[in-house]
């Protein structure tokens, strides 16, 4: 056998050391672009508080009224915090001349609350009583509601399709026919997509479709994984969320999370059409992930959390078997 060349070796020797730095300096800047990222334009920080940061803080106050409201035993005059900065963030809301579904939601559940403390005994703070009477002068219209009643027949009734099959027959598909998608499909699958759960019901995903071809091409230049079928697909989806509505340094991931949920129960949704659809990833360096947003002009305060190929279905297709791990490695049950 002949000998491996000296500079051969010693290539290979270096190349671990070499790639273990570079790519912790490319972590390192990677994780500051996230920082400045939601630095910047998260809800986090009251001095440069933005209209979606003001909205999300509300939202998630009266949520945690409605869902102290959805408890087997609420206790009377629960909530008083979260009550207080309801109120203050309501009150210069409405005297800045702010609008928005949140308002009056957030008003609904004020009443409701009210009702609650009246029939229990429970303390309501003043604020309470201030907030709904500028509501009133202003005309803001408001029912009180904050929960709503389900039945277990109800649940049944609509579980009573082959889940199991549903779920496994969405393929990550990489073969499209040439039928344009049709765009009732994809605003019922964004519908389908909004019953996501999100944390205090924050809803910050949001979804950009691309269906011009030359614009698609143009965006998925960025993206590393759409080779050989890219061109293929009838739209293309960028799924992002918007930072401002993350109001803690501790709520630094929820992003992904929030809007990882959202794209998932959106590639479902499409199923549920009889659509295809396939996951395209955005771990995106920084340089990536700059040159996409000036090229779609996105919104500094929304961050891409995925990208996703749809398109409608041949009559047969390929698809990669991708199988999945034993149960026994994914779950531990009792075992602490
Ligand atoms: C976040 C995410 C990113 C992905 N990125 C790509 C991609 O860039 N290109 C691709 O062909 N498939 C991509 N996939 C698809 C996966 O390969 C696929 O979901 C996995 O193999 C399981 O197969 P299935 O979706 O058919 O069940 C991605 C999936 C996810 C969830």
């Amino acid at each position: 056998m002949p000998a491996v060349p000296f500079k051969t070796r010693a290539k290979a020797a270096i190349r671990p050391y070499w790639r273990h730095a570079r790519d912790l300096w490319r972590l390192a800047r990677f994780c500051i672009y996230d920082f400045h990222r939601f630095r910047r334009f998260s809800g986090t920080f009251p001095l440069r508080m933005s209209s979606g940061a003001e909205a999300a803080r509300i939202t998630k106050y009266y949520h945690m009224i409605e869902k102290g409201l959805a408890l087997s035993a609420p206790r009377p005059g629960f909530g008083h915090y979260a009550i207080g900065e309801l109120c203050e963030l309501l009150e210069k809301s409405m005297i800045e001349g702010r609008q928005g579904q949140h308002i009056g939601h957030a008003l609904d559940t004020l009443l409701a609350y009210r009702d609650f403390n009246a029939h229990s005994d429970g303390a309501t703070p003043d604020c309470v009583e201030r907030v709904i009477t500028q509501a009133q002068v202003q005309k803001i219209a408001c029912v009180p509601g904050a929960t709503k009643a389900v039945t277990r027949a109800e649940i049944t009734e609509a579980i009573g399709f082959d889940a199991e099959r549903f779920f496994s027959t969405r393929y990550s598909v990489r073969q499209f026919s040439d039928a344009p998608v049709d765009r009732a499909d994809l605003e019922a699958a964004i519908r389908i997509a909004q019953t996501t759960p999100s944390v205090c019901n924050r809803q910050s995903a949001r979804v950009h479709i691309i269906i011009d071809p030359a614009q698609r091409a143009e965006l998925l230049r960025f993206q590393n994984g759409n080779r050989g079928f890219g061109e293929s697909m009838g739209a293309l989806a960028i799924i992002t969320a918007d930072l401002s509505h993350f109001v803690e340094p501790s709520e630094r991931y929820q992003a992904w999370i929030d809007g990882g949920l959202f794209a998932m129960t959106f590639a479902l949704g499409l199923h549920a059409r009889g659509l295809g659809s396939c996951f395209l990833n955005w771990s995106a360096s920084v340089e990536n992930d700059r040159a996409l947003r000036a090229a779609m002009n996105l919104p500094d305060e929304e961050t891409v959390i995925t990208f996703l190929a749809i398109g409608t279905l041949r009559e047969t297709f390929i698809v990669a078997r991708s199988p999945r791990k034993p149960l026994d490695q994914v779950v531990t049950l009792d075992a602490f």
